[in-house]
């Protein structure tokens, strides 16, 4: 939001002119790409989307520099604030125009922020035969989305072209520093310390400097969200408080985070890190300590590192600095004065804060927030976790569900793919598929079927059963893993079974029915109720560490989750099943469960085990995935055949990939950063 006086200012600044031949906006070059991506004038749109990249970073460079020009100066606060306004606007219009051309709306920004326009462009540059850009532009948008299903596929089917080389798959958006980063570590893994460091030295550099211009660009435009009436100073401290917590977001800004491939720490703690074994093997020990006090900085309970500081100060014979890095103190300073300014007015002004950060000293937060302060951290922690996919929300958080490893996520599937895995399960069990449904082994006043991965896949080759329900039932699975994986903190969780099962009241048999669909047990031990123990041996699964169940429906009556205490009675959390709800909880003794009776309809959901070690992984799971890339090239041979054009043919593949997607179009699960609700809408 501009506060009201910059509004009334706008009337009364000397307006410059504006340039004769401005750049175009990102936005218009944008839609216009996607307008002509549509009428697939691959062409055009590829000119149009370049643009579009392109103009982005032009803006970017051209509001940085302004902004560097434009420094508060005059004596008092009024004027330097309008003074810079001036300056801003002038600076701006000269080489931008009118601000109502190139100011995005927040929703265009994150589109870019997602790497939209590279989605559209690995399509134009291959129906154009640029494979080599084709492959890079789909590299760069996957290394922004890596839970992306379709640009997952596409990646893998450029890479089975023999045209494209490896070298091809490169990050176009690349941050300069991590080029540099990637050298360093090489470098120090093949011994050259000196080097090695000082390529780090230059890296960590790079990094604060983009930080830097991240912050800077928070003082961009806002859009006003609510028209409350305000006073101005209220109005002006608000706007204030808006671009501090924006600047305190850039340590988290996804665009200048480490690639997976390194390390999911902190940039400034993986630097940090590997500077501190580097000097310590040179044995330069006051940049040794250095580093090492920079480092406690953002781990202060770690006594690993205190201990090795205190190993360097004696080295150092009392001749030491005492001193931070100087640019981490310099960060660390700038960065508390603002957390500082942003606990007052949450103290004082009602502004909400959420601190980016877990390392803020407890003398930062005033003492009447700390709890509330500690309270929303250990909240935001368990509700967010680091899922993969937007759209994915967490309902019950560990501790709501009273336990610790336990935890409910509700949208991993929407209502079009749970009637189709219904529909999947439905026509498995009817007639002549071997699936007819038996009686429970639970309860005879259930009739159970079952269904594996590989046999749906299986089924779908032979026929009797939709390939893309099939293939949604895969990737349902991968979702799953995923999401346990990322919510436990796994390094990697392999499948160790697979089951989508359906439960289903047999009528005329429910009358005063006290059994359970599902007796208590817990699933990679014995559950021993009287001793109040669970016995990890065989035959209990011992080597499942993680178990999740992804509900499919909820029009049926009782079968609900529960789990209970090592007695298998006292019932200490519910759960009712529902389209895409998913709950994981860690497969031992401390989450015994059970499932009530089903007195009515039909219960579907998919049950998964997984487990950490790679010798355990499911071998009917690896087999499924080998037959997942099977369908899809027969599905494609298929295809090349009725349209006689095999290159043309291998794009519709993507056809199979869940519901009913527009194939053509780059489409696919939503991942983190959500593209504005208009864009989904029109797609
Ligand atoms: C403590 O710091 C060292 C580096 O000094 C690091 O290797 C280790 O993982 C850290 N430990 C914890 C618990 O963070
Ligand atoms: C503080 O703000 C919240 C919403 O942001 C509002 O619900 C609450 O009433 C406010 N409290 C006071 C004391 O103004
Ligand atoms: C957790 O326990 C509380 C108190 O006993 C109960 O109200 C709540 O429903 C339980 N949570 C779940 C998910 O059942």
């Amino acid at each position: 939001m501009r506060g009201p006086w910059l509004l009334v200012l706008g009337g009364l600044l000397a307006v410059p002119p504006a340039p004769a031949d401005p750049p175009q906006p990102p936005d218009r070059l944008f839609w216009d790409g996607f307008d002509r991506f549509s009428r697939e004038d691959w062409a055009g749109a590829q000119a149009q989307l370049w643009g579009a990249v392109r103009g982005l970073r032009e803006l970017r460079g051209i509001r940085l520099r302004c902004g560097a020009e434009c420094g508060l100066q005059g004596p008092g606060l009024e004027e330097s604030v309008l003074s810079r306004a001036e300056c801003l606007l002038g600076c701006e219009r000269l080489q931008l125009g009118e601000p109502s051309r190139y100011r995005l709306t927040r929703d265009t920004e994150r589109l870019f922020q997602r790497g939209l326009p590279y989605n559209y462009l690995q399509l134009t540059h291959y129906k154009l035969e640029e494979l080599d850009e084709a492959a890079a532009a789909a590299f760069t948008f996957y290394v922004k989305n890596p839970h992306h299903e379709q640009i997952q596929d596409d990646i893998q089917r450029y890479k089975r072209m023999e045209q494209i080389q490896e070298l091809s798959f490169r990050d176009l958006e690349q941050p300069q520093y991590q080029v540099v980063y990637t050298q360093a570590v090489s470098l120090l893994s093949e011994g050259k310390l000196r080097v090695g460091v000082r390529r780090l030295e230059e890296s960590l550099k790079m990094y604060l400097l983009a930080m830097e211009d991240c912050r800077s660009l928070c003082e961009g435009t806002r859009e006003q969200e609510s028209e409350t009436y305000r006073d101005v100073s209220e109005a002006i401290s608000q706007y204030y408080m808006d671009i501090l917590q924006c600047r305190q977001n850039c340590a988290k800004e996804p665009s200048l985070r480490m690639r997976v491939e390194h390390s999911t720490e902190d940039p400034l703690v993986s630097h940090l890190s590997l500077m501190l074994d580097a000097y310590s093997k040179l044995e330069d020990w006051e940049d040794a300590a250095e580093i090492a006090r920079s480092l406690l900085v953002f781990h202060p309970q770690n006594e690993t590192t205190r201990e090795r500081l205190r190993g360097y100060e004696e080295r150092l014979q009392g001749k030491s600095t005492g001193k931070l890095r100087e640019a981490i103190a310099l960060y660390v300073r700038r960065t508390l004065s603002e957390k500082r300014l942003l606990y007052y007015a949450m103290e004082h002004l009602n502004i909400s804060f959420l601190d980016p950060d877990s390392w803020t000293p407890e003398e930062i937060i005033p003492e009447s927030l700390r709890e509330r302060v500690r309270k929303e951290q250990e909240d935001k922690k368990q509700r967010s976790g680091i899922l993969p996919y937007e759209e994915v929300i967490v309902t019950l958080t560990p501790k709501e569900m009273n336990g610790t490893s336990r935890v409910t996520l509700d949208r991993v599937l929407n209502e079009e793919e749970c009637s189709a895995l219904m529909g999947l399960a439905q026509a498995a069990g009817g007639p002549g598929s071997g699936y007819r449904g038996r009686r429970s082994p639970h309860t005879p006043r259930e009739r159970i079927q079952g269904l594996t991965v590989l046999r749906a896949l299986q089924m779908a080759e032979s026929g009797s059963v939709d390939v893309s329900h099939s293939r949604l039932y895969y990737r349902a699975s991968e979702r799953a893993r995923l999401l346990a994986q990322s919510y436990f903190g796994m390094e990697t969780m392999h499948f160790s079974y697979t089951h989508l099962v359906c439960r289903t009241a047999i009528m005329g048999e429910q009358e005063g029915r006290a059994d359970l669909s599902h007796p208590v047990h817990a699933d990679n031990c014995l559950l021993d109720p009287e001793e109040k123990e669970c016995w990890r041996e065989p035959p209990a699964y011992v080597h499942r560490d993680y178990s999740g169940l992804l509900y499919l429906n909820d029009d049926f009556e009782g079968g609900n989750l529960f789990f209970t205490e090592l007695d298998a009675t006292t019932v200490t959390a519910e759960v009712r099943p529902s389209c895409g709800r998913l709950v994981l909880f860690g497969a031992g003794g401390d989450n015994a469960h059970g499932v009530r009776a089903v007195t009515q309809g039909t219960r579907c959901a998919i049950a998964l085990w997984f487990t950490k070690s790679a010798e355990h992984e499911e071998q009917e799971h690896s087999l499924a995935k080998d037959l997942m890339m099977g369908t899809e090239s027969q599905t494609q041979s298929k295809e090349s055949q009725s349209t006689g054009s095999g290159r043309e043919a291998s794009k519709t593949g993507r056809g199979t990939s869940a519901t009913n997607e527009d194939p053509e179009r780059p489409s696919g699960r939503r991942q983190k950063k959500r593209m504005s609700r208009k864009f989904e809408d029109e797609l």
